[in-house]
């Protein structure tokens, strides 16, 4: 059983991880359109991945015997300076993301729901490995640079993470 304190919160995620894909999308469209493939493939990746968290709260609260309820979600932001502008966006938007879902997991632990605390502990872990993503990207650039072949270099790191994300994918669904 929820309590209707957790089922808002929990909507609240659905909705956020959904604008999260949308915001990775523009940001792969943007990518893309600026001849950037492997970032356009790490971000496009990375917007189906936040579709699964989305789904994992919504399966999570049909499980759980309420209906999930889609809100109002806003526009992505298109309008993009740069690859580091858009990393340090990325970065600062899985930190909120974080505490979102750290707010939602004490939430749950006042509340005493043990299931629900306990189903919060996945999208703990799993900020962990965003946050520290996005770091790493953002260091990356800060070594190299955008200048000359910078950008290229920069776009050949991102394309290694997009194909070690769908290496560590592929592992994880054949187990
Ligand atoms: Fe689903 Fe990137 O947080």
């Amino acid at each position: 059983m929820l309590s209707p304190k957790l089922l808002k919160l929990l909507n609240a995620q659905i909705n956020l991880e959904f604008f999260s894909s949308n915001i990775y999308l523009q940001m792969g469209a943007w990518a893309e359109n600026e001849g950037l493939v492997g970032c356009s493939a790490f971000l496009t990746k990375h917007a189906g991945e936040e579709m699964g968290h989305m789904r994992r709260i919504w399966n999570y609260v049909l499980e759980s015997g309420y209906m999930p309820v889609l809100g109002a979600i806003k526009e992505a932001p298109s309008k993009i300076k740069d690859v580091k502008a858009l990393f340090e966006e990325v970065y600062t938007h899985e930190q909120q993301v974080t505490a979102k879902i750290n707010a939602l997991a004490q939430a749950a632990f006042e509340e005493k729901d043990m299931i629900t605390f306990n189903f919060m502990q996945w999208f703990v872990a799993e900020q962990h490995e965003e946050e520290a993503l996005a770091r790493n990207i953002l260091d990356r650039i800060k070594i190299i640079g955008l200048d000359g072949k910078g950008l290229y270099f920069i776009d050949q790191e991102a394309a290694k993470f997009a194909a070690q994300g769908a290496a560590d994918g592929a592992a994880a669904s054949a187990t």
